[in-house]
């Protein structure tokens, strides 16, 4: 016999979208349990991107877990991109008004962690199992197995926030789900050095060997990518092979300013566009990478999350406070026009800036030309800056 508990919104992960929607239910007198089947000390070193929309900030600083961040997050002022070893300075703040914070996601997610144990409520670790069942109709349950014990929670709403890789989507039958995905020829070869980066900013760099990134996550600590065959294998990249050809691609003026040294952590990642509609099946709601997935030029997978977290808590809120389930009717329609836009512009970015066609082609030539008149029509900037800083939400 399983063990029996009760919540209102019961929420299957605890990445940054399942943590911060608890956060801010809970602001909001909403109780939820968080479901997660991995370790605490697994989920807090998993290690993504570092770049905090504006809007994002904001809504870390309503959800009151924005301390650390203002004290040890970098506000960016400004992104470079490069194109032929030449740089050319996007002013971020100077077109929009607004800035970017380089944060690492895996800090974050510690602070959204510490914030829903010091008393927000429970956060099941290494719950395996978890099943969705009934969300169809009043009363969904899910059920799982932690500490050797069967369990289940009856609940109001489930918030599926686990994942690209997750049980809510694959719940779901394939005849309820409208798919669009794109795959990309090419992976990111990562690094993370504790090295002070070689940039105050960030920097994007195009480059005929393939696409190069200098980012980081403190004065101490850098973040490097390059462009690779998406099934090159990590062993044939030691880390002075890396580094060479990272230095390569940022171009001489970049190059002596790398400092190198021994990798933290190296990773080879495919890229990946894809969106799953629609978001809402009766109590289920998806949020973040369980309904979409970017690929990382841009940094948007976070900020997407934060977006979607954004429209499902003020839905949940609105649902229990005033009785109005308007906005849980709009919200699949309402966090995906926003998804579309990062899809558009992560795609984009991607396809501006890497290797992708001939050497030689008139494909080749017109993405240059994108990339030139880019850096040369203060409209191309702005257009830049504002999807960079992330569109309202
Ligand atoms: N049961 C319970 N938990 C699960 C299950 C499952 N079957 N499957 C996955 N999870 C957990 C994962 O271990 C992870 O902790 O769900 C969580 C999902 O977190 P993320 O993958 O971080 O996704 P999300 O919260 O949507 O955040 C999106 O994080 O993944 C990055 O690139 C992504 O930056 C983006 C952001
Ligand atoms: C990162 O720091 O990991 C990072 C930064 C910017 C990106 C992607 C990843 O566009």
């Amino acid at each position: 016999m399983a063990r029996q508990q009760r919540t209102q919104v019961g929420i299957i992960g605890a990445g940054p979208a399942g943590l911060l929607l608890a956060r801010l239910l809970k602001l909001n007198g909403i109780e939820s349990v968080i479901l997660e089947d991995r370790s605490r000390a697994y989920v807090e070193a998993r290690i993504r991107a570092g770049v905090l929309e504006h809007g994002t900030v904001k809504l870390l600083e309503e959800a009151g877990v924005a301390e650390r961040l203002h004290r040890e997050g970098l506000v960016h002022e400004g992104v470079e991109l490069g194109l032929d070893g030449g740089r050319f300075r996007i002013d971020l703040a100077g077109l929009t008004d607004k800035t970017i914070t380089v944060y690492g996601q895996s800090e974050v997610v510690q602070d959204l962690i510490a914030a829903r144990l010091a008393g927000d409520g429970p956060i099941v670790w290494e719950a395996s199992d978890v099943a969705l069942h009934d969300f169809e109709m009043d009363r969904p349950r899910l059920t799982y197995r932690a500490g050797g014990v069967d369990h289940e929670l009856a609940c109001d709403f489930i918030a599926g926030c686990d994942g690209f890789r997750g049980a809510s989507r694959s719940s779901l039958p394939a005849s309820r789900l409208r798919i669009y995905e794109q795959d990309y020829p090419f992976g990111w070869l990562g690094i993370l050095a504790d090295v002070p980066p070689c940039s105050e900013e960030l920097i994007y760099a195009s480059h005929p060997r393939g696409f190069a990134l200098a980012s980081m996550r403190s004065h101490t600590r850098s973040r490097y990518y390059i462009q690779c065959d998406r099934h090159e294998k990590l062993e044939d990249w030691p880390d002075d092979r890396l580094w060479d050809e990272l230095k390569r691609r940022l171009g001489p003026d970049v190059a002596p300013r790398v400092t190198t040294g021994p990798a933290l952590e190296k990773s080879i990642t495919g890229l990946h566009s894809f969106v799953c509609l629609p978001m809402r099946h009766g109590r289920l709601f998806l949020a973040g990478d369980a309904a979409h997935i970017v690929p990382p030029t841009g940094a948007k997978g976070l900020n997407l999350a934060a977006s979607d977290v954004h429209y499902l808590s003020r839905a949940l809120v609105s649902h229990y406070a005033r009785n109005d389930s308007t906005l849980l009717g709009a919200y699949s329609e309402q966090a995906s026009a926003r998804v579309w836009k990062a899809e558009r512009f992560s795609w984009w970015l991607t396809l501006l800036m890497h290797k992708v066609h001939p050497d030689g082609s008139f494909a080749e030539q017109m993405q240059r030309a994108e990339i030139d008149y880019l850096l040369s029509s203060p409209a191309g900037q702005t257009v830049f800056a504002e999807n960079y800083v992330g569109l309202p939400f």
